[in-house]
């Protein structure tokens, strides 16, 4: 467990091995001498790094207090990142979405102030909830464009459970900004809007179970030729974030603490907003470009949200970030469009598992 590195360059990272986490891991191991102690229950998404000499795999559960606390007390940045952050489970799984999101999460913050640690919390667009665009029917940018200090957040109903997971990570929020506050903890929030890449997610009946977020799901119909699914005609809008460019801004608020520390951050790129049913065409239109002549021809299909999801989920409507905070403060903007991001992560799919798809 222990190395000859000081504290000071000493990152624990939770859920390492997750979509984000796997994508930061191979950043830093590749352009920073941090040593870093990468905390999950998976090796999938990090194999290739596993052997490094600057990274200590910690094969563990969050939940094991005792294994957490050895490590983090050797660190001097924690970036806390394992969570449940899949729709489909907000409103089937609760118990386990507010348990993993809060509960759990709030151990590794009452560690971090224990043992003077800086925690960089990885929190999600979601706490933003409903757009009063969306609820008022106006048009007005104030009403829709997300404002990491201004916007209200606005939830549905306890018994609409899709708000599981906003609410949990909102808690989560409230209570690292009042440890801030009382206690003196050094913590940045971050709130990730629509990340996709490669690496995301999972295959569904390849590399498991369930439904994934909505990149994946569109995947998973292109390479087995089955219909895209528009849940309630796929009007809902998202802005997403090329990981390349959302790793950027992350080392960013890493490597300046002074600048960071007591702030909340959009991490999200409003240029890349498009609805669900033109993503679905635009993945269309570039998987063709990649595939087998001919290998495509389900087409898209509408389904009702209670079909897709079952009981209690609802939508947001709409999350376009204001980045201003970031792009004022760290000088960060994302580079990426979002045909270019989407040819990337199609091709790299296309690449994983094609062949496996053919079969
Ligand atoms: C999810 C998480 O809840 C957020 O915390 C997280 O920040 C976000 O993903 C993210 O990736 O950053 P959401 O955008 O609702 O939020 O997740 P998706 O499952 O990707 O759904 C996006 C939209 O596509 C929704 O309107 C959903 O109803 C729709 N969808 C999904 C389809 O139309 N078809 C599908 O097959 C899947």
């Amino acid at each position: 467990m222990t190395n000859s590195q000081p504290r000071t360059k000493n990152i624990a990272i939770t859920g390492c091995s997750g979509f984000i986490g796997s994508h930061i891991l191979e950043r830093l191991l590749t352009t920073s001498d941090y040593h870093i102690y990468g905390i999950d229950i998976s090796e999938s998404k990090i194999r290739h790094l596993i052997n490094n000499k600057s990274f200590t795999f910690c094969h563990h559960s969050i939940t094991d207090t005792p294994k957490i606390r050895e490590i983090l007390s050797q660190c001097e940045t924690v970036v806390s990142l394992a969570a449940l952050c899949n729709p489909s489970l907000y409103n089937t799984k609760p118990v386990d979405v507010i348990t993993i999101n809060f509960t759990n999460a709030l151990e590794i913050i009452k560690m971090c102030c224990e043992f003077k640690c800086r925690l960089i919390q990885f929190s999600t667009c979601e706490v933003y909830g409903k757009t009063l665009a969306g609820l008022m029917c106006s048009n007005k940018p104030d009403d829709y464009i997300l404002k990491e200090d201004q916007t209200n957040l606005i939830m549905g109903p306890v018994s609409t459970q899709r708000w599981s997971y906003a609410s949990a990570k909102q808690l989560l929020e409230r209570i690292i900004y009042a440890y801030g506050f009382e206690y003196g903890l050094n913590y940045t929030i971050v709130r990730p809007f629509n990340f996709i890449g490669p690496q995301m997610d999972y295959i569904p009946g390849s590399d498991g179970e369930g439904v994934p977020r909505v990149l994946a799901c569109f995947m998973k119909s292109l390479l087995y030729n089955k219909p895209l699914k528009l849940v309630d005609g796929g009007l809902s809008r998202r802005c997403f974030t090329f990981i390349k460019d959302a790793v950027d801004a992350f080392v960013q608020i890493l490597e300046n603490p002074e600048i960071s520390n007591q702030q909340i951050f959009n991490i999200g790129n409003p240029k890349n907003e498009i609805t669900i049913k033109d993503l679905a065409y635009l993945m269309i239109e570039l998987y063709e470009q990649i595939a087998p002549r001919g290998s495509f021809t389900a087409g898209t299909e509408i389904i009702s949200s209670l079909e897709f999801y079952g009981k209690g989920y609802e939508d947001s409507d709409r999350r376009v970030p204001d980045i201003s905070k970031i792009q004022n403060m760290l000088g960060w903007k994302p580079e990426t469009d979002l045909r270019k991001a989407l040819q990337i992560t199609i091709e790299h799919y296309f690449r994983k598992y094609g062949t496996t798809a053919e079969n």
